[in-house]
């Protein structure tokens, strides 16, 4: 892209094309790199290994591997998806409490040796499966609120089960470096990390009298939040001064598995409606329920399993007052309601709703029920920002599609002689250009 933009004006632009039907995502990889300097320049010490199941979309996965952050893989599929991009082993942990014995062998096979514990099963397991590996024990601390709690399934308790399961470690010869937690995800809280790396440092201490003299690996996990208005200061603050107290000036890595933090600001969805029905409520006020063409069992499915709240935004702004309305997903399910009741300047068939920081737990959920394509996304760079990425492996510009042709030697421009190129006119320097890039990797 190239002038002032932003992703509400592209979808305009699309939407003016007059061509769409189908939702579709704008993603800003923009966001993803800013993202990417805010966290290392609020927290230098903490080396982000991303959450793939978050959204596995492999543009910002390589985005994020050109950056050099690491990975959080949670099976054989996503380890097969990173190493696949030419990750290292080394940039990645096998971070799921309860593996497969399959993927186990398989992670060992490639090299993926740093992999994650909460029971006695799964060491003995590791065991037979993968005796190197270099484990970390996943205790349980629980933010006093999260979107999504993840330890009533995973971590153990940390002052009962953990030392028993060190020392079943230490007897087993296994080499457990570190120890990992999950605050839960969308967590509500901050001074629940301080927590968490306090309780690490205690299990350090008693893995060094229990003959575990590798442990130097601190793991954060995720938690952090993604909306675009978020703010990451108030947690870093808290991770940063736990760290200095308890680790400060001990030779351990730290590293955090954000998911969302990465994922959600950068995508905006952008769904159409196809159908409305005016309910009689029996007073002044009615109700419209409008039909859009993505729904739970597409994007939506947010609202489900991560318990998300979505906010509906004309994409064109009107002054006409805002009456009740609900929005309802294309399937022929009652369950598929994306908001039950929200407020909105009235809607006709073929307006557009923008909904914003959707990157986060709802593409790789989404399914094509009852025949609805799960939306495309359409991946947008700023130009000034391209210059820099195209030139970082792994991006270069073989990876994309530029306005549905591969760039480089394949464009039509690219086949001209140097004299006819000149002849060809360029676009005006002064309009607004849009230059739409696809996933050829898709
Ligand atoms: C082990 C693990 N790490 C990291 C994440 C990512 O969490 P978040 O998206 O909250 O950062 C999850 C999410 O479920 C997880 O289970």
């Amino acid at each position: 892209m190239e002038g002032d933009w932003s992703p509400l004006s592209v979808i305009r632009d699309i939407v003016d094309e007059g061509m769409q039907e189908d939702p579709f995502y704008v993603m800003d990889l923009g966001e993803v790199v800013e993202r990417y300097q805010n966290w290392k320049d609020l927290m230098p010490r903490v080396e982000p290994f991303y959450a793939v199941k978050c959204n596995d979309d492999k543009l910002l996965v390589r985005t994020l591997a050109s950056l050099g952050a690491g990975f959080d893989c949670a099976s054989k599929a996503e380890i097969q998806l990173v190493m696949d991009m030419g990750i290292k082993p080394e940039r990645i942990i096998f971070a799921n409490p309860a593996k497969m014995a399959s993927h186990i062998r398989y992670a060992t096979a490639r090299g993926v040796t740093t992999m994650t514990f909460d029971s006695e099963t799964e060491l003995h397991k590791i065991k037979q499966c993968s005796p190197d590996a270099q484990l970390v024990i996943r205790i349980r601390c629980d933010a006093a609120d999260a979107q999504c709690p993840l330890g009533i399934k995973f971590g153990c308790e940390p002052l009962t089960e953990a030392p028993r399961l060190l020392k079943l470690a230490a007897v087993l010869k296994l080499n457990v470096v570190g120890v990992s937690f999950h605050v839960g995800s969308g967590a509500g809280e901050s001074l629940v990390y301080a927590r968490g790396i306090k309780m690490a440092r205690v299990l350090f201490d008693l893995g060094e009298t229990l003959g575990l003299k590798d442990m130097r690996l601190l793991d954060i996990g995720g938690g952090f939040a993604g909306n675009s208005n978020s703010d990451l200061r108030e947690v870093s603050q808290v991770i940063n001064a736990a760290i200095e107290t308890n680790f400060g000036g001990r030779d351990v890595r730290v590293i955090a598995e954000p998911g969302r933090y990465f994922a959600a600001a950068a995508y905006t969805l952008a769904a159409m409606i196809h159908a409305s029905r005016e309910l009689s409520t029996g007073t002044d006020e009615g109700h419209t329920m409008y039909f859009i063409n993505d729904g739970v069992y597409g994007s939506f499915n947010c609202v489900l399993y991560d318990h998300q709240t979505v906010a509906a935004e004309p994409l064109e702004p009107s002054s006409t007052r805002p009456t009740t309305c609900s929005i309802w997903g294309p399937s022929c399910d009652g369950l598929d309601c994306v908001i039950g009741s929200c407020q909105l300047p009235p809607q006709h068939t073929g307006s557009w709703l923008v909904f914003r920081d959707m990157g986060a737990y709802t593409l790789p959920v989404a399914s094509p029920f009852n025949g609805f394509p799960v939306p495309r996304v359409r991946a947008l760079v700023d130009k000034r920002l391209w210059a820099v990425l195209k030139d970082m492996w792994p991006l270069n510009e073989a990876t994309f599609i530029l306005e549905g042709r591969p760039t480089g030697p394949q464009t039509p421009e690219d086949s001209l002689t140097p004299s006819e190129r000149s002849a060809t006119p360029s676009p005006t320097p002064d309009t607004h250009h849009t230059i739409f890039v696809e996933c050829a990797l898709k």
